[in-house]
């Protein structure tokens, strides 16, 4: 079988890259691109690429490419299911906020929205591919809502897992380690298998493509974001025994990550890990571990999580114990917002909470991001408040200790200290001689990636703290 004509429902941070890439790299398959949100369609439609609605480097040149040839965005979903042989689903998934399994389980509402749609708008045979995260079985679900409708068509649905990171999601796209497809273990499942196999063999080497039972894949994506979150809990947990004990964390990682058996990769402290999918997805886990009574398999991944709310905690804390045990009135400096560099999404910044901590302790905070807007900024802030039960008013009130700059000028002066939460390459080439002077003493500054030069700064007269070192 092969496949001529793609839909993907969802133009976010998957599937836009995703699907711009399948089009770039396969120009006899059509590709579009459906999301029920006009704005961000229109964006992924901006004549200026500057516009595009999200930022990732290399995907521009993608776009120009690619767009109005075989790539297209639209709002029209019912006619690009009608038309399309294969459909990716890859609208969110967030962590449910009510009901039954709240901030634990997957809301996977839009999932269901989606496969309802699908069975309705179907006159022909289809495949449907699950891009977004999934609690493992979802498949079942997906199959169960499209077979209901009785209209004689087959639908057979894959897991194909995205394993991109932000920031680098276009090479990770290109450079695949690997892509996971799980399917049926039947004559039409492995066929519907073979036409996805078809599609990324247009880039990738036989080697680069695992195929799996559905299960397998859809625990795969868990299991891989959960070891990868587990690596950086275990050196953030290090890193604050280093801080207690004068051992150097960057040391400690680089001697383990010589291990052939560690590896070098993900032993990064950081003030703690972001991101759209680590915490959700380990959540899950957590949820579907208790869901099949295994609660020492949840504790255990659950601690994850804690380690890291710990981190971002233990940061805030540190601001606060070396100014004096008071932030109240104090300018603090953010430097940066967005959950890791290179990309303006913001979804669980450690940014976001450490914020959180200093503003209750009554600091003011003044942010600059290169890539993240003012609006953004106070819309992450009022969603955690709302979810935490403030009232509107209170709200208002602590926004008023929220500034954001669009350029660096004029943000530090006069600042108490400053604080480093993404690991953005420009701040490393910072004139920090002239920052200095433009601070109040004793100039603080925590660098909560560990990207700055100490000696440099000491020299120049910071007081410097970094993540698991002491100076
Ligand atoms: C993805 C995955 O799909 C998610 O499961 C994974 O864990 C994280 O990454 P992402 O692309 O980052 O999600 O999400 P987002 O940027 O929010 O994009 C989802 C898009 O789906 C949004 O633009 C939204 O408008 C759209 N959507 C949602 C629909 O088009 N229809 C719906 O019914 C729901
Ligand atoms: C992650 C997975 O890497 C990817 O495979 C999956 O598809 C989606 O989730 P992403 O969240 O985009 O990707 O970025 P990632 O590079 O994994 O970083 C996640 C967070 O961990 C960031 O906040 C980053 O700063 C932090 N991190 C990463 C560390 O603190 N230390 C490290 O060593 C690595």
């Amino acid at each position: 079988m092969k496949i001529k004509n793609i839909c993907c429902i969802g133009a976010g941070y998957v599937g836009g890259p995703t699907m711009s890439v399948i089009a770039f790299k396969c120009p006899n398959i059509k590709v579009t691109v459906v999301d029920i949100n006009e704005t961000r369609i229109a964006a992924w439609n901006d004549e200026n690429l500057n516009n595009l609605p999200i930022y990732e480097p290399g995907l521009s040149d993608v776009i120009a490419e690619a767009r109005g040839k075989n790539l297209f965005f639209s709002t029209d979903v019912d006619a690009a299911i009608d038309a399309a042989d294969m459909i990716f689903i890859a609208v969110n998934t967030p962590t449910k906020t009510y009901g039954e399994g709240k901030g634990m389980a997957a809301d996977l509402k839009f999932v269901e929205l989606c496969a309802r749609q699908i069975a309705s708008i179907s006159k022909n045979d289809k495949i449907i591919v699950e891009k977004s995260t999934l609690p493992v079985r979802t498949a079942k679900t997906i199959q169960t809502i499209l077979d209901s409708t009785g209209n004689g068509v087959n639908f057979e649905v894959l897991s194909n897992p995205e394993f991109l990171a932000e920031g680098t999601a276009i090479d990770d796209l290109f450079n695949a380690d690997r892509v996971l497809i799980g399917g049926n273990q039947t004559p039409s499942g492995k066929v519907a298998i073979q036409a996805l196999v078809d599609v990324y063999s247009n880039w990738l080497s036989p080697k680069q493509i695992l195929t799996t039972n559905l299960w397998s894949s859809e625990l795969s994506k868990l299991t891989a974001n959960a070891f990868l979150a587990q690596r950086i809990s275990s050196i953030n947990a290090m890193s604050a025994l280093c801080e207690a004990t004068e051992a150097d964390i960057d040391e400690v990682a680089h001697a383990i990550g010589t291990d052939s058996r560690i590896g070098s990769k993900f032993l990064k402290a950081s003030v703690g890990f972001g991101g759209s999918c680590f915490q959700k997805d380990i959540l899950n886990l957590v949820y579907l571990c208790r869901f099949f009574n295994l609660p020492e398999v949840a504790d255990y991944w659950e601690q994850v999580i804690k380690l890291n709310d710990y981190q971002k905690y233990r940061f805030a804390k540190k601001i606060i114990n070396n100014l004096f045990n008071t932030v109240n009135g104090k300018k603090i400096v953010f430097l940066g917002w967005a959950f890791k560099k290179d990309t303006n999404d913001t979804r669980e910044s450690a940014a976001i909470y450490v914020a959180d901590h200093l503003i209750e302790d009554g600091a003011n905070i003044h942010i600059y991001d290169p890539k993240v807007t003012e609006s953004k900024i106070k819309s992450d802030l009022t969603y955690l408040w709302e979810l935490n039960g403030i009232s509107e008013n209170r709200i208002s009130q602590k926004l008023t200790q929220v500034f954001v700059y669009d350029k660096v000028i004029d943000v530090f002066k006069d600042s108490h200290a400053i604080a480093v939460l993404t690991e953005w390459d420009e701040f490393k080439n910072y004139n920090w001689k002239n920052i200095f002077k433009e601070m109040y003493k004793p100039a603080f500054l925590f660098d909560g990636r560990n990207i700055l030069c100490s000696e440099e700064l000491r020299e120049i007269g910071f007081e410097y703290y970094q993540i698991g070192k002491v100076k």
